[in-house]
């Protein structure tokens, strides 16, 4: 599979590690230039951007939960790029908050910052993002959402909320924006291996969750990047508004 993403802005929520660092190598492989964002991870982010094939690539501190950062962050990206082609919404948190084990303060601690990190953060990123798309009449918004939204999550019913949520919105926006050039596509993983999966992949129940799938194994962040770039190109604009899986053959939804 080749992809061209020459004279593409392409901007990556969380792109210094797992599926958006893979998203970033393989943007910028094919030419791209890619405006990373991380949250705390200074080290890490460097050496993605110093990663990447290419030049003039950008990294830039923005933790999403921050709706002031977020506009912070479109004045610093507007002054200094004059488009925005794509927008991968890939930062996220994935909080433990068992309701039958948890007292009341973490509970609702934990439901408040995924719903802050993996909804109302791609939400605004969303609003200013289309301002800059809609002058050109041209724009991709990646949402990268889960197997979780459909199958529950017992531990973590804040994360499942929070991508139920990504995928109802992105809907909408999908409807809102399709008028103007820009489409909205979803995609749901189910267990990728990154460090945000490594303590739920390790042991004998990584060994079960592996066997869900008949494949035997969960997505390598290569793959789900993959399908991030099919997205992001042109030609599939008329699936917008759809939510692909890929959990290999994990999990069956109707
Ligand atoms: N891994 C899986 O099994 C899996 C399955 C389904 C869906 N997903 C989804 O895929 C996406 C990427 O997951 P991953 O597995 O690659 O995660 P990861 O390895 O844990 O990386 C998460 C990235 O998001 C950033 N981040 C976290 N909270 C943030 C915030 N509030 N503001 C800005 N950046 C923030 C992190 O930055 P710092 O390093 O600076 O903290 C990091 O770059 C997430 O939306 C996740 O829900 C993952």
């Amino acid at each position: 599979m080749t992809f061209d993403f020459s004279g593409k802005n392409i901007v990556i929520t969380g792109g210094t590690r797992g599926i958006g660092r893979a998203a970033a190598e393989l943007f910028a492989a094919a030419g791209g230039n890619v405006i990373l964002t991380y949250r705390s991870d200074a080290e890490t982010a460097g050496q993605t951007l110093r990663a990447l094939t290419g030049e003039g690539h950008q990294i830039y501190q923005l933790d999403v939960s921050d709706p002031p950062a977020i506009q912070n962050f479109f004045s610093w990206y507007s002054d200094r790029f004059d488009k925005l082609d794509v927008l991968v919404n890939n930062a996220g948190v994935y909080l433990e908050h068992k309701i039958l084990e948890t007292d009341f303060e973490n509970w609702q601690k934990n439901w408040e910052e995924t719903i802050k990190a993996n909804l109302t953060g791609p939400a605004n990123m969303c609003f200013f993002a289309v301002k800059l798309m809609a002058r050109n009449k041209y724009g991709k918004i990646i949402n990268i959402s889960s197997r979780g939204a459909f199958r529950g999550k017992p531990d973590h019913p804040g994360y499942g909320a929070s991508k139920a949520g990504l995928n109802a919105m992105s809907q909408s926006l999908a409807i809102a924006l399709a008028p103007t050039g820009i489409s909205v596509h979803i995609i749901a993983p189910g267990f990728v291996e990154t460090e945000m999966a490594a303590s739920a992949l390790s042991g004998e129940p990584g060994e079960a969750i592996k066997r869900q799938s008949p494949f035997g194994r969960v997505a390598k962040p290569e793959e789900v990047a993959r399908l991030i770039a099919v997205y992001a190109g042109d030609g599939l604009e008329f699936t917008s508004a759809g939510i692909v899986d890929i959990n290999g053959a994990s999990y069956l939804r109707s």
